[in-house]
């Protein structure tokens, strides 16, 4: 699907169909007015006669309204005004692109930017509509022996300006290249997430990465068991030790930054696959362990974005990956281990592998000498007890680093909820044979999750999310979200403006 932004009157814009949004109860928007006018009254009697009420995420399609241009017209109903925030303007774009995709029309002019969302700019609705629009049409199809259904017509979306000014114009063009970028990061790590995991192993990460670094022209690193064993990491390996496939630590490489400038690492969990190991986890739902490797999922997508924007930034991504299997080999409940930064972990759960395999990349993470860490994992159940499947979990060392992720969850709508990282926490983590054990107890298993990933992280400003929530859905829509690029991808743009967390907020 092709996208462009266009000053330009609605009446004017010839069309396969256009869309007009309707507020409750039966009010026009001022592109639904231009139609309406245009068209003699012919919209504002339908909705007189009761054909449409204006409620957030109906729709109903005319065709051939007398004197216009465009062969249909779709009105989306937007809700009342007044109660037009994030949610409702999302769900409208995707119920209007719900229909868009379902006719015969093989292009659109899109006008639903002028209404006013709770203090939201020009350059967030545009944005927003490219990759609500972009999910609209994603399907994961390529696992059928045959196309379940046929591919929408739709080719060409247009999102109209009314009366749009030079400035504005300019700032809406930026945003749909920075929606088009979030959302094919998000493709990306969707296909990979939705990937069977006999499929998705650590070595076909590994070869994703390469394409990738080819794509976008990045340096790739692929360390191999034998390098993992020189650099000890001992956390990393213990988890590998029960699986057929073999692990990997991928790095890559941007560097669209000043050469002096320290560069942002991301570091994502790549667990391909989670049977909990010898603390075998129990079969219900187990498939959809395969989503464990959301977190270098997003890692790929994020950087793919950002370096398809060509943003001024150094960005690095690392990603260790393994499957968590219960093999003869596997690491056994009580075993010692020695992690690359020499502290070592009593492993009283294999399950709670995601913090061993983290922690040694934390700790390789220290040659880049980073400006800040941010480590992303699907990485506790308890996150999803605590969070739903809402917000993602945060937790940082440093206030101001929170607050800037903050900033950009909530300019990306992708949202976050930041948990204390206490010192009481800690203690928590004692073993009686080794530097700390791998878990916690079930209080505050979040929390403890992170305040493991804080004994190797003391050296720089680090943060940490917990995707457990938030990067699937299970059930029927079962399927990877895609999240959290958004948020991400935020975060990096926001560090390209080298603007402060404050200016970030939205401006209008
Ligand atoms: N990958 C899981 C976390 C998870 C579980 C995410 C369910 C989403 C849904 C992680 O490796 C894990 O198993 N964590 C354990 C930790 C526990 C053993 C301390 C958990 O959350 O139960
Ligand atoms: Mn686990
Ligand atoms: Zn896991």
């Amino acid at each position: 699907m092709k996208f462009s932004i266009k000053s330009v009157n609605p009446e004017k814009q010839r069309s396969a169909c256009l869309v007009v949004g309707i507020f409750e109860p039966r009010r026009l928007t001022d592109a639904a007015k231009a139609m309406d006018k245009l068209a003699e009254g012919y919209i504002s009697t339908l909705l007189r006669n009761g054909d449409m009420e204006g409620k957030a995420g109906t729709t109903l399609m005319l065709h051939k309204v007398p004197n216009t241009l465009c062969e249909r017209i779709l009105l989306v109903g937007l809700g009342k005004e007044k109660e037009l925030g994030d949610k409702e303007y999302r769900d409208s774009i995707r119920a209007a692109f719900k229909v868009l995709n379902g006719t015969g029309a093989a292009d659109a002019a899109v006008f639903l930017n002028d209404v006013s969302v709770n203090n939201r700019d020009i350059a967030w609705k545009v944005s927003q509509t490219a990759i609500v629009a972009m999910e609209s049409i994603y399907r994961f199809d390529q696992l059928k022996s045959k196309a379940e259904e046929k591919k929408p017509h739709l080719r060409k979306v247009t999102l109209g300006v009314l009366n749009g000014l030079q400035p504005e114009l300019a700032a809406g063009e930026e945003a749909l290249q920075q929606g088009l970028a979030i959302a094919d990061g998000m493709k990306l790590a969707k296909d990979l997430g939705n990937l069977a995991p006999n499929l998705c192993t650590p070595t076909y990460l590994a070869e994703q990465a390469r394409d990738i670094a080819k794509a976008h022209k990045l340096k790739v690193t692929v360390l191999e068991q034998k390098d993992m064993e020189k650099l000890g990491m001992g956390a990393l390996l213990a988890v590998a030790r029960g699986s057929r496939q073999p692990a990997k630590l991928i790095a890559l490489e941007y560097w669209g930054g000043a050469e002096k400038e320290k560069p942002v690492v991301l570091v994502g969990k790549g667990i391909t696959f989670d049977t909990g190991g010898i603390s075998l986890k129990p079969a219900a739902e187990m498939d959809e362990m395969k989503y464990d490797m959301c977190g270098a999922a997003s890692v790929l997508g994020t950087l793919t974005a950002v370096a398809k924007l060509g943003l001024p930034v150094n960005l690095i991504g690392i990603i260790p990956t393994t499957e968590n299997m219960p093999g003869g080999n596997a690491t056994r409940p009580g075993d010692v281990i020695t992690s690359m930064s020499g502290q070592t972990i009593e492993i009283l759960n294999t399950d709670a592998e995601g913090r061993l395999i983290l922690c040694d990349a934390l700790t390789y993470a220290e040659r880049y000498q980073p400006e800040a860490i941010v480590d992303i994992a699907t990485l506790t159940g308890a996150c999803v007890i605590a969070l739903g499947h809402v917000a993602s979990g945060l937790l940082s060392n440093d206030d101001g680093l929170a607050a800037e992720l903050l900033g950009a969850a909530e300019r990306a709508a992708d949202p976050a909820w930041r948990l204390p990282l206490w010192d009481e926490y800690q203690e928590q983590l004692k073993s009686n044979f080794a530097d700390m054990a791998n878990i916690g107890g079930r209080a505050a298993g979040t929390i403890t999750a992170a305040c493991f990933l804080s004994r190797f992280t003391k050296k720089y400003r680090w943060a940490h999310l917990d995707i457990a929530g938030t990067a699937w859905k299970s059930g029927k829509e079962k399927g990877a979200t895609g999240r959290p690029i958004p948020l991400l991808t935020q975060f990096i743009i926001g560090r390209a403006l080298k603007t402060s967390p404050a200016d970030l907020k939205r401006n209008d």
